[in-house]
């Protein structure tokens, strides 16, 4: 085999570019610090703010502030000013708007890094790595990245893009909702309508503890039940429509549990599938967004697809390998849901 040829100054490009994130990477933990102990709002709208007067107003400690306003003045979001530091107001509203989002993504990364050798043994040797094996952190993390990345308005509208199914929810009929987690997204359904019921499943006991205990706060215990079931033996029969947000790609056979989404629709239901928004090839993926998602897929999704003997779709699977899964479970009908989603692609599937 000969020597590769390397070309100097794209290697040292390569070091520029893994140099720079490590440091996004570390300093990104201290953008959730910021978050968490309040930092970026005490700095909105403030002016520039010395450490000390940043420490007085937050309650923390002027070394910790002084040190967290140098790293956000080196990422750039901070300016500096004499020995003050001051929040751009730009900065402010877009932080206002992802804080959460980073919060809870930070809060999966350290629970993955909390059990990070067990995990890397899994990675090596291929075994994958179960859900229930996760820090419970990361459970609650995935909670919140949903409740920061989609509104409580975002399934029911998709819902009543679909055609008929609202009005048969609105007629008493039932949802289910598979691999429902903390069951937010199925009390968000269950509240937009009234007169459904609403079951909820998903194969973790832990999770589905913290369902009954939310729709309980909520109000809703009578109406909405939670189940530890596998998709593959999801609970039910005669359902409007079956709900999938974000968990088919974690599944070890996700055709084995569409077809029993299938069995278990009314004649006229169909399947509302909430996969990520991705195209079909990997290069129409490299870009931030793909960045981060490909991330959590390696991290989070694929190996607990793997852990249940799955080849896994991946996270970004795209809309010519979520059709093919559809219709190897038989259905015949595929179609877009039209509503905005930035970060979601929706399918609607019949029989
Ligand atoms: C990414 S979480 C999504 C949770 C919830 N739908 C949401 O959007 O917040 C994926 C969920 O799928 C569940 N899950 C994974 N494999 C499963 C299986 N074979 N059967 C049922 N649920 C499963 C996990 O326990 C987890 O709650």
């Amino acid at each position: 085999m000969s020597t590769p040829v390397i070309d100097p100054a794209r290697a040292e490009a390569v070091a520029d570019q893994l140099l720079t994130e490590l440091g996004v990477t570390l300093s990104t933990l201290t953008t959730a610090l910021g978050v968490r102990a309040g930092l970026w709002s005490a700095l909105a709208d403030a002016g520039p703010l010395t450490p000390a007067e940043l420490a007085g107003r937050t309650g923390t400690a002027e070394p910790y502030a002084r040190e967290w306003c140098r790293t956000q003045a080196a990422a750039g979001y901070l300016r500096v000013v004499g020995d003050a530091f001051e929040l751009p107001a730009e900065v402010a509203a877009v932080l206002g708007q992802m804080g959460p989002m980073i919060d809870a993504a930070t809060t999966m990364l350290t629970a993955t890094a909390a059990r990070f050798p067990a995990f890397e043994e899994a990675f090596r040797t291929g075994r994958g790595f179960g859900w229930d094996e996760r820090a419970p952190e990361h459970w609650r993390g995935v909670d919140a990245f949903t409740a920061a990345a989609m509104t409580p308005d975002f399934l029911p509208a998709a819902i009543t893009a679909m055609s008929g199914v609202a009005d048969r929810l609105a007629a008493g009929g039932s949802l289910l909702d598979v691999g429902c987690g903390f069951g937010r997204p199925t009390i968000w359904m269950a509240q937009a309508f009234p007169a459904a019921r609403v079951v909820g499943c998903d194969f973790h006991d832990a999770s589905i503890a913290a369902a009954r205990k939310a729709a309980a706060a909520a109000g809703l215990a009578d109406r909405v039940a939670f189940e530890v079931a596998p998709a593959t033996r999801a609970p039910g029969q005669g359902h409007a429509v079956v709900v999938f947000v974000d968990s088919l790609h974690d599944l070890g056979d996700p055709v084995g549990a569409l077809t029993r989404a299938r069995e278990v629709l009314a004649p006229d239901g169909a399947v509302l599938l909430v996969e990520t928004r991705a195209g079909d090839r990997v290069e129409d993926n490299l870009h931030p967004v793909g960045r981060m998602f490909y991330a959590v897929s390696t991290m989070f999704c694929t190996p607990t697809a793997v852990s249940q003997g799955g080849a896994a779709l991946g996270t970004l699977a795209g809309p010519s390998a979520l059709t093919a899964v559809a219709r190897a479970a038989g259905f015949g009908t595929v179609r877009t849901v039209p509503v905005e989603a930035p970060f979601n692609l929706l399918l609607e599937l019949r029989p």
